[in-house]
């Protein structure tokens, strides 16, 4: 990550380059709250062993988190997840414990409801939130990295997402601003000199080309984006776990919003993409099979429980190739380089936005063919 770019940068070159509000997203702190930032913060462990959590800690695992998280095992035998906020930007209270709270009361699927964390009452200070954790559990990105994620697991994710799209919701949720979010693509692929010369990696104007070259792709975007369900807008490998007996759990729910469901399909195919990429070698652009079939099982299953057919597939690809430029931005990002994923990624990215109809031809799409 560049240090040099301060939070609206980060986000805007995150965003694809161009801001791109988050929902729930609000100003900055100003500047003398940042202070409070270099006082001595106790380990995460030392926090969880300072909180009252009903029945004595018996373990604790830190997470891999940009903010404190942990995983605590009391003697009880429950598991639990400790969740402070980001520091950084976190101002105003959690977004995701709002965002559960309001899917805890919603007429949920069964299965859909299983795949959500559950809030777990706290009597504590401070904006510490706990919830029922999956333990032992593995991710999408293990099983993927391993090989080993399999049709059982795939339909689970598939029927867990379709509950959610389909989920209604009041009017209020849908007029909120702060509940809404548009597509995730710039509306301008123009940049400032001062955007240019801050723009982040040895392969920055790489990167810029391809955005520049696809802003009618982008503008098409905006305009088909159908905001009809609450959308997760973060399913990358590892915010999907597993527990036992192959059950799943979605987490990471600050970025959900308002949005077209269509996008966290799309998020997922492009799951696949990235893996069988970093799996195998070569520079030929080209969707490995293993991806293929994992998408097309997924659509399958995805499409099973709500109305599909060749658009809304076509859809799903045209956003699986904006997750793959995304992919592409954030490792410029933190790499400082594309390297050979990130390149491929951008050529693919841009044949899906260009012909999605060359890998939605070969998806399911619900309906007969
Ligand atoms: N309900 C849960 N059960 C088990 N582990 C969890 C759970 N929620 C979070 N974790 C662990 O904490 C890590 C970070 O949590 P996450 O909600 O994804 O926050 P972020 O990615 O925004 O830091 C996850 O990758 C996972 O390892
Ligand atoms: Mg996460």
């Amino acid at each position: 990550m560049n240090p040099t770019i301060d939070h609206d940068e980060r986000m805007r070159v995150r965003a694809l380059g161009f801001h791109t509000r988050r929902p729930g997203a609000h100003p900055k702190p100003p500047e003398d709250w940042r202070a409070e930032r270099t006082a001595d913060r106790p380990a995460v462990a030392d926090r969880v062993h300072g909180l009252e959590l009903g029945a004595p800690v018996a373990w604790v695992r830190p997470c891999v988190s940009r903010r404190p998280v942990a995983l605590a095992g009391l003697v009880d035998g429950r598991h639990i997840v400790l969740k402070w906020p980001d520091e950084d930007l976190d101002r105003t209270g959690s977004r995701e414990a709002e965002i559960l709270d309001l899917l805890h009361a919603a007429p949920l699927a069964p299965a859909t409801r299983l795949a959500l964390p559950s809030p777990v009452p706290l009597d504590a200070p401070g904006r510490v939130r706990a919830y029922d954790a999956v333990h032992p559990a593995v991710s999408l990105r293990d099983l993927l990295g391993a090989g080993v994620l399999g049709p059982g697991h795939i339909d689970a994710l598939a029927t867990a997402l379709a509950g959610l799209h389909a989920a209604p919701w009041p009017a209020e949720v849908f007029d909120d601003p702060d509940m809404r979010m548009t597509v995730p693509a710039p509306r301008t692929t123009l940049l400032t000199v001062e955007e240019y010369s801050r723009g982040v990696g040895a392969e920055f104007d790489v990167w810029i080309r391809a955005m520049q070259r696809l802003s009618d792709c982008f503008a098409e975007l905006h305009r088909d984006w159908d905001a009809r369900s609450l959308v997760h807008f973060d399913l990358r490998d590892d915010n999907v776990l597993y527990g036992s007996g192959g059950r799943v759990r979605i987490i990471d729910w600050e970025f959900a919003a308002v949005g077209d469901p269509r996008y966290d399909v799309g998020y997922l195919v492009a799951q696949f993409v990235v893996h069988a990429l970093r799996s195998r070698p070569g520079t030929r652009p080209a969707l490995p099979a293993e991806a293929l079939g994992m998408a097309d099982r997924f659509t399958a299953a995805y499409f099973t429980h709500t109305p599909g057919g060749r658009d809304a597939v076509r859809t799903v690809v045209r956003y699986a190739g904006l997750v793959l430029l995304q992919h592409a931005g954030a490792r410029l990002e933190l790499f400082g380089s594309l390297g050979r994923t990130g390149h491929l990624c951008l050529l693919l990215a841009e044949g899906l936005l260009r012909h999605p109809e060359t890998l939605a031809d070969r998806l399911s799409t619900g309906c007969a063919r």
